[in-house]
């Protein structure tokens, strides 16, 4: 018997350009529609992505996770985030190059690593949730992309004087409030980022964040301390290639600048949205009070990891076929994008109960599944930071939760926004807060 030649599974027939835009306008909705027409898997094509093949069953997720990364390319198919994160970025390479890469920045990130982390992220998150007003409208992303910002600063450049952050802070967020408007996504639909990664007006918007990211590069070398340091900047700094060579200013630049992009808006937004979710919940919210008051952890645990489950902030990981492969009882051709879909897998209602219900016991019930609960993607390309990321989300939920009864500012919930290529709430998690009042004297008759 021969094999079924290569073919790709349905989708939309609509052409290229609007299939685009509707990718780029509604992107849920989109992944929604598709899904309900043509099941597990289906074809999508994207302007200057060539085709993607959504795959939201677990076995099919898990082939691809599992599956031998020399065929199975995510460097390649990144390549929408090259214009700011650079070529030499982890999320960029494939391979050898990869695995060298990711294996020089691992160790930092490892869960033990965490507690180290612990002092800075309460110092900075309770020093940014006591600066918000009692009883007024207030957006919660901007302060929660501060404090994120923030401790990747810290915990990954190991940037200590506060003009140096302060000064890489504005730079950071001016470029990335560039690099993430709306246009922009169009733009890189019609010219591709590899054209877009040459224009003047790219380097000029991330010229003032690079110039301080290799000033930084420059003054750790030469730091008299350098050895004794355990910030990644330092660690990578002291690494060695396998032929004995320093890593490059180039290499440096373009690692820094992933771990402090990806390592500050998707934790910025999953706390935004939790925050929405909770006042959403009453229920939810007075149990979690509840337990912190008490100093235990296993409920916060368990929003976080329903909050990334319902309102995940990447909606899907991409790996690019080098060789035609069978996915899911399909033969896919070579070149294809095939795209586990983080937003789509979640929503399964044969995987979860009432899959549109934020209901954080459900994991206390049962303990999130390798391909069933995906936010940050899996296999040898799993989010280094996911440890961190959760660690972060707890340590923040803990010390505004403990200060601050907070309520929805409006009624009506908030829908996904596209912010570049995350899913962030329309109105930033809009909320309202009063400062609680522990320890009040009972009141003597
Ligand atoms: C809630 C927060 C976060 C979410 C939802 C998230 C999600 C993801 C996802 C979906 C991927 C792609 C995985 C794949 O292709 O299978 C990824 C990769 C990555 N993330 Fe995160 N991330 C978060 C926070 C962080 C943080 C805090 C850091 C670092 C400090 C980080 C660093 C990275 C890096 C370096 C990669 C590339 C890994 C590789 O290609 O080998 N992320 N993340």
């Amino acid at each position: 018997m021969t094999a079924a030649p290569p073919s790709l599974p349905p989708g939309p027939r609509a052409p290229r350009a609007l299939q685009t835009a509707r990718w780029i306008a509604r992107p849920a909705a989109f992944l929604d529609d598709a899904a309900r027409r043509y099941g597990d898997m289906f074809t999508l094509k994207i302007a200057n992505e060539g085709t993607w093949v959504f795959l939201s069953d677990p076995e099919a997720v898990k082939q691809v996770f599992t599956g031998d990364p020399r065929l199975l390319h995510a460097g390649e198919a990144n390549i929408v985030l090259l214009p700011v994160l650079g070529s030499q970025s982890v999320l960029l390479l494939d391979d050898d190059a990869h695995m060298a890469q990711r294996k020089l920045m691992l160790p930092p990130f490892h869960g033990e690593r965490m507690r180290g982390y612990e002092e800075i992220m309460s110092e900075v998150a309770a020093r940014e949730v006591e600066r918000w007003p009692a009883g007024e409208r207030l957006r919660a992303w901007p302060t929660m992309q501060t404090i994120t910002l923030e401790v990747i600063m810290r915990t990954v450049f190991g940037v200590r004087e506060s003009d140096r952050l302060e000064r890489l802070g504005r730079a950071l967020r001016s470029s990335l409030a560039w690099a993430t408007e709306p246009r922009r996504m169009a733009q890189l639909a019609i010219l591709g980022p590899r054209r877009i990664a040459e224009r003047g007006t790219l380097k000029r918007a991330l010229d003032p964040t690079d110039e301080l990211i290799y000033e930084e590069i420059r003054s750790r070398r030469a730091a008299p301390d350098l050895a004794e340091r355990t910030d990644v900047l330092s660690l990578l700094l002291q690494a060695r290639h396998e032929d004995g060579s320093e890593m490059s200013d180039q290499e440096l630049r373009d690692e820094l600048m992933t771990l402090l992009v990806a390592g500050h808006e998707t934790g910025a937004t999953a706390l935004a949205w939790a925050l929405e979710a909770l006042t959403r919940h009453p229920e939810a919210l007075g149990r979690l009070r509840e337990e912190i008051d008490t100093h235990e952890d296993t409920y916060l645990d368990a929003v976080v990891k329903e909050t990334l489950r319902l309102r995940p902030v990447i909606a899907l990981v991409l790996r690019r076929l080098m060789e035609q492969m069978e996915i899911g009882g399909r033969v896919l051709p070579a070149g294809v994008n095939v795209a586990p879909c983080i937003y789509l897998v979640h929503r399964r209602p044969d995987v979860y109960e009432d899959p549109r219900a934020f209901r954080p016991e459900r994991f206390l019930e049962k303990p999130p599944g390798t391909y069933t609960w995906i936010p940050f993607g899996g296999g040898v390309r799993r989010c280094l930071g996911a440890s961190f990321a959760q660690f972060e989300m707890k340590v923040v939920l803990r010390e505004l939760v403990a200060r601050l009864d907070i309520r929805a500012a409006r009624p009506q919930p908030e829908r996904r926004v596209r912010r570049a290529i995350v899913f962030a709430p329309e109105r930033g998690g809009e909320i309202v807060v009063e400062r609680r009042r522990r320890d009040r004297p009972a009141l003597v008759a």
